[in-house]
């Protein structure tokens, strides 16, 4: 998979206290590593020729050894990389790994202790990491901190969350950085549960960033493994980052062991925003796929017993309202059911169906495992049985209706965060998918964490949820994780974790203080630079009180979730709404059905955070093409040019657009769909209604017969 064209080694011992250069292969960003007084290790970052981080120090300070200071530069290595290596999903089918490397070695005369720094610059950006290779007078060191800063040029304006170590389901904020502050206050107060990080202004990554000069910044991690997540302090008068590791609730910042490996810090840098989009440096960071044979991992689209718990109908995941239950103690076959529990085997069998009849691959059913009836669990241990269904859900039924079908059943493990019970069963739990048909999980880990100590972010909890995917591997099961700490291109190296959530999904379209129209606009450039979200789009019937439900109502127009299923990249997508909803709207129902989940190529068309996203992409292995287009509180014009198809060919798009009166509040469900002839000459001019969007699907034309009476695009 891995070719390496060119790699150049050269060696040299670098000179002292003398700045070392290195610059991407495009020449286009230039970085410093230099030492300051005392022996301090700094870098600064260049683009085009201006400053992106002025002066900014690097180290790690650990209860057993200072490793922020006193330092000599004893050598130095460079190396470029030039290869490609093919994903096993994606957003391409292959990507390139282009970089020029720098490693320096940095010793203290006085302790004899030595650190490696090694620097990549790509085109699109940084990524450097902390090494300590093993050594005579270091072995366990206790992290008190992490130094690494990153020091902006000015007041930009950033799109972020607030600093917490157990959620990052936040809407965002949109502001200066001198301004940000008040703004994320009233986000934390919207939350139900957080751990606010201790200690000053803090802000969670990915951090996007634009200066006022037009720069566009994303600051973020890659190949977090075995260590804590990061936050970013942020001093807002000055505009300077520094890295504020996640503690555990004893107050370490991580146990680590020689020889380490530090994650990447990664910033990726452009003047057009579609270049971030684009940016696979993250990934590139990561190991190649550590699993021999991965014919197993499969992208899919599915539907699911889920939507109907959020509409405020009253349905339940429990299958009882009796709180005092306990697996293992309570006979839950004894259990009075509370009448309201859409996990039972005729139900699930409905879904089977219109799975079947519309082509998804799966059926996700959550509620279906004893347990629920501790409603929330907080701090409880031995909440659920991943092993043990209710009376209602017919296991060994379902699993032969559904292959009979030629359907997957997706399994749910909510943990409530008892994460040391969710390990205790966990081979157990798996080997009881194995038996049942079973090949991928939605893992979720609401409210607080047992063990006690930590936090969702925290370096045990890390470690647990790369353990659940390794382990989940050794059976064949692909795992898609909620409420995890947010990724940093892992996937990379263990594909079967095949997307997380760990940001603001659709279910918050069902809580108060909702999703608002731009978070789809955000999202790409924060959250999924780590990697795919099972956001769960495809919500039709946005307006609850259709429900009899008070909440708050939908986020977009009706067209615009269908453009979500393009613009919010991930290998399983989700028609969250309700069967009634779909068979309400068979006609926009078809794109759901017809869209990819996996892809050869994807094409940034337009780009802005927080504004607008349009992107085009070709099906993996197939002639299909499909665009999305979504804008914020605002209509706009997208500008869609069809230049990313092959010459010399006509093709059908059928576009499905917001009706001429739609409007995410006022009309949602207005849409109109047609079909048009273009050619990759051709450009459209597309009217997004307010939260609006467009969707395209495109197939080579198989004569001219089929295009007759169509609109032609110029
Ligand atoms: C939160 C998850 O994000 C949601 O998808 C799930 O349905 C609930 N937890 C219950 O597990
Ligand atoms: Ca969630």
């Amino acid at each position: 998979m891995k070719h390496s064209l060119f790699i150049a080694f050269f060696l040299c011992l670098g000179s002292f206290a003398s700045a070392q250069q290195l610059t991407s292969p495009d020449g286009n960003l230039s970085l410093e590593f230099m030492e300051q007084a005392d022996g301090v290790p700094a870098y600064r970052l260049d683009y085009k020729g201006k400053p992106v981080l002025t002066s900014g120090r690097l180290g790690l300070l650990t209860e057993e050894a200072d490793l922020t200071r006193g330092f000599k530069q004893t050598n130095l290595e460079r190396t470029s990389v030039d290869n490609y290596w093919n994903p096993v999903w994606g957003e391409y089918n292959r990507v390139r790994n282009h970089y020029n490397e720098m490693t320096v070695t940095l010793e203290q005369p006085e302790t004899g202790r030595i650190l490696n720094i090694r620097f990549r610059l790509f085109n699109d950006g940084l990524g450097f990491r902390y090494e300590l290779p093993l050594q005579r007078k270091m072995n366990y060191l206790t992290v008190k901190d992490e130094v690494t800063e990153f020091n902006l040029t000015g007041n930009h304006k950033a799109f972020c969350i607030p600093g917490d170590y157990d959620t990052n389901e936040f809407a965002y904020t949109t502001a200066p950085l001198s301004d940000i502050a008040v703004d994320m206050e009233k986000r934390i107060a919207k939350k139900s549960y957080e751990s606010k990080a201790e200690g000053g202004l803090t802000v969670q990554t990915p951090l996007m960033m634009k200066s006022e000069d037009g720069i566009y910044l994303n600051i973020h991690e890659a190949a977090l493994v075995d260590y804590a997540g990061m936050l970013l302090n942020v001093d807002d008068k000055q505009f300077k980052l520094s890295a504020h590791l996640t503690p555990d609730k004893l107050g370490k910042k991580g146990y680590l062991q020689l020889p380490v490996l530090s994650p990447w810090r990664t910033v990726i840098v452009s003047d057009d925003a579609r270049d971030i989009l684009a940016s696979q440096l993250i990934y590139n960071l990561n190991e190649p796929c550590q699993y021999e044979d991965t014919s197993w991992i499969r992208p899919m689209k599915f539907v699911g017993v889920w939507w109907e718990m959020f509409t405020g109908e009253g349905k339940t995941w429990a299958y009882s309202d009796f709180y005092q239950a306990k697996p293992g103690i309570t006979d839950y076959a004894k259990l009075k059911p509370n009448g309201h529990h859409p996990a039972n085997t005729a139900h699930v069998k409905e879904y089977i169906d219109f799975a079947a009849e519309n082509g998804f691959d799966a059926v996700l059913v959550e509620g279906w495992n004893e347990g629920w009836e501790n409603g929330g669990g907080y701090l409880k241990e031995r909440v659920f049985s991943f092993t043990k269904a209710y009376p209602d859900f017919d296991v060994e039924g379902l699993h032969r209706y559904a292959s009979s079908k030629g359907v997957k059943i997706i399994m749910h493990h909510e943990t409530y965060s008892t994460a040391s019970d969710y390990e205790r069963q966990l081979h157990d739990a798996f080997h009881f998918m194995v038996d049942n048909g079973y090949d991928a999980v939605k893992t979720g880990y609401v409210g607080r964490l047992i063990p006690r100590s930590e936090y969702h972010d925290s370096q045990w909890m890390v470690n647990h949820y790369l353990h659940v995917v390794k382990t989940a591997a050794d059976y064949k099961i692909m795992v898609n994780s909620h409420e995890a700490v947010r990724p940093t291109g892992v996937y990379r190296t263990y594909p079967n974790w095949i997307a997380q959530e760990s940001a603001r999904g659709t279910e918050f379209e069902s809580f108060n203080d909702g999703i608002r129209p731009d978070h789809t606009t955000i999202l790409p450039f924060t959250r999924l630079m780590g990697g795919p979200m099972d956001y769960t789009p495809g919500i039709f019937e946005g307006d609850l009180s259709t429900y009899g439900s008070n909440k708050r109502k939908r986020s977009s127009t009706l067209v615009k979730q269908l453009a979500l299923y393009v613009t919010i990249y991930s290998p399983i997508q989700m028609a969250a709404d309700l069967i009634e909803n779909y068979k309400r709207y068979p006609e926009p129902f078809q794109f759901i059905k017809d869209v990819a989940v996996d892809w050869d190529k994807t094409d940034i068309l337009e780009a802005e955070p927080g504004d607008y996203i349009t992107i085009a992409r070709k099906a993996k292995g197939k002639n299909e093409w499909f665009v999305g287009a979504i804008t914020d509180e605002n209509a706009r014009t997208a500008t869609i040019p069809f230049d990313f198809l092959p010459d010399g060919k006509k093709y059908i798009a059928t576009i499905y657009e917001d009706g001429k009166d739609a409007d995410w509040e006022k009309n949602p469900q207005s849409y109109h769909i047609f079909k048009a002839v273009v050619t990759n000459k051709s450009v459209l001019k597309q009217k997004l209604a307010r939260s609006g969007g467009a969707a395209i699907s495109i197939v080579e034309a198989t004569g001219e017969e089929g295009l007759r009476g169509l609109k032609k695009i110029k």
